[in-house]
């Protein structure tokens, strides 16, 4: 299935860019029949996306509760002690390690985003400015030993050379140690129509039979998995270097994944004719509330955001702004359609008719955020699986 071509979601622009060319690359997603990976074809190179970031876990609030929560499960059901030594890959703004550093731990993260990785460091999180593999693993084993827990959230989709990273993990990992790793979950993708969450960052879309197969290439086993409500609906799986006893979740969502059928085609060319479809539903919807005389904005600017608005074309024909809490994406533009975006301010001054959720993921969150807006008669659109207003 094709995306068509289009910028890189996270390449927002300042007013300069604006009459600039900008790159753009195709988006391509792949099902490969000998492992039942679903993978896209062209990987844009990681210095070029991943040097400068523009997210920061940090700035949504409801992340932040998941992290704190996901910390408390590890040091609940782990028996950490005072000083163990927790690394997290992809680190970002230190969001989840601070959780860990206030319990005592000895916690470092590792960020190849320069400007996130010195935020972290200045929030008082030890960082190293890096991509991870098997060769900064050597050098972090040299230096503090064995990691009794590994953490990688939103990451491992991210990863070209999978093989180099899995292996920096068997080096960096304590024989009794544990990986915990969060993925957006294919089998949510696929039944909410969530297309946009696919662009040049993600290149790898997992099941947890296909983790599955990866992970026991590396010595690790899956003694734990999870489904979870954040991104859209992700995994959370644990996994380990010691034959462990494993849980029945991983025995049940396995057989799920294989009722589901995502190890076969026809799922996926079934999904792209629902993409195709889910296009036409929201261009219509939109341009005829706007063709009513409804005004309407963008709520939150997510890198799936920017997917959604090149592939559906919606410009600022439709959209008067979009706002968003991100310090750094305020007063720059999207990428392809070029919609400003501004601080929620301006949101609370305007009071517009409808504000179309395109961080719809944090949908409950957001809507129970904004009751005084709803209650002033202002609605929600809610792109997918199915455009509703509420
Ligand atoms: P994410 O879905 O990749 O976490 O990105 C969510 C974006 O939405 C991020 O730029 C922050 C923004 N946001 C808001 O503007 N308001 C909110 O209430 C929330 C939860 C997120």
């Amino acid at each position: 299935m094709s995306l068509g071509s289009m910028p890189l979601a996270n390449d927002f622009l300042n007013e300069e860019q604006l009459n600039l060319p900008e790159e753009s690359y195709s988006i391509d997603i792949c099902f490969c029949t000998t492992c039942g990976l679903v993978q896209l074809d062209y990987v844009v190179p990681p210095e070029r996306l991943f040097r400068n970031y523009a997210y920061l876990t940090g700035a949504s609030e409801p992340l932040k509760t998941h992290f704190a929560a996901l910390a408390d499960e590890i040091y609940q059901h782990h028996h950490l002690s005072q000083g163990s030594f927790i690394v997290d890959i992809g680190s970002n703004d230190g969001t989840l390690l601070t959780n860990f550093q206030k319990m005592g731990m000895h916690v470092l993260g590792i960020e190849p985003a320069k400007n996130v990785a010195q935020l972290a460091i200045s929030n008082g999180i030890d960082t190293v400015n890096d991509f991870f593999g098997l060769e900064v693993a050597k050098a972090l084993v040299a230096q503090h030993g064995p990691a009794e827990v590994i953490t990688a959230t939103n990451v491992l989709a991210h990863v070209n050379d999978l093989s180099d990273f899995l292996n920096g993990i068997d080096c960096l990992m304590a024989a009794d140690g544990i990986f915990v790793v969060e993925v957006p979950y294919l089998a949510d993708l696929i039944a909410n129509l969530e297309f946009d969450t696919i662009y040049h960052e993600h290149l790898s879309y997992f099941t947890l039979s296909s983790l599955n197969r990866l992970f026991t290439r590396f010595n690790l086993n899956i003694t734990h998995a999870s489904r979870i409500n954040v991104h859209g609906g992700s995994l959370r799986i644990y996994g380990r270097k010691s034959v462990h006893r494993t849980s029945q979740l991983v025995d049940e969502l396995l057989k799920s994944e294989s009722d589901l059928k995502l190890d076969s085609l026809g799922t996926y060319l079934e999904f792209a004719r629902n993409i195709v479809e889910l296009d036409k539903e929201i261009r219509s919807l939109l341009k005829s509330l706007k063709a009513s005389g409804a005004n309407i904005v963008g709520y939150g600017a997510p890198a799936k955001g920017n997917v959604l608005l090149n592939y559906c074309q919606i410009g600022t024909d439709i959209l008067d702004y979009i706002i968003d809490t991100t310090p750094f994406k305020q007063g720059r533009y999207t990428p392809g359609m070029h919609i400003p975006i501004l601080p929620p301010q301006q949101f609370y001054e305007n009071q517009p008719d409808f504000a179309f959720l395109l961080a719809w993921n944090y949908a409950d969150d957001i809507l129970q955020k904004e009751t005084a807006y709803r209650h002033s008669g202002g609605k929600f659109i809610i792109p997918v699986p199915i455009p509703q207003v509420v």
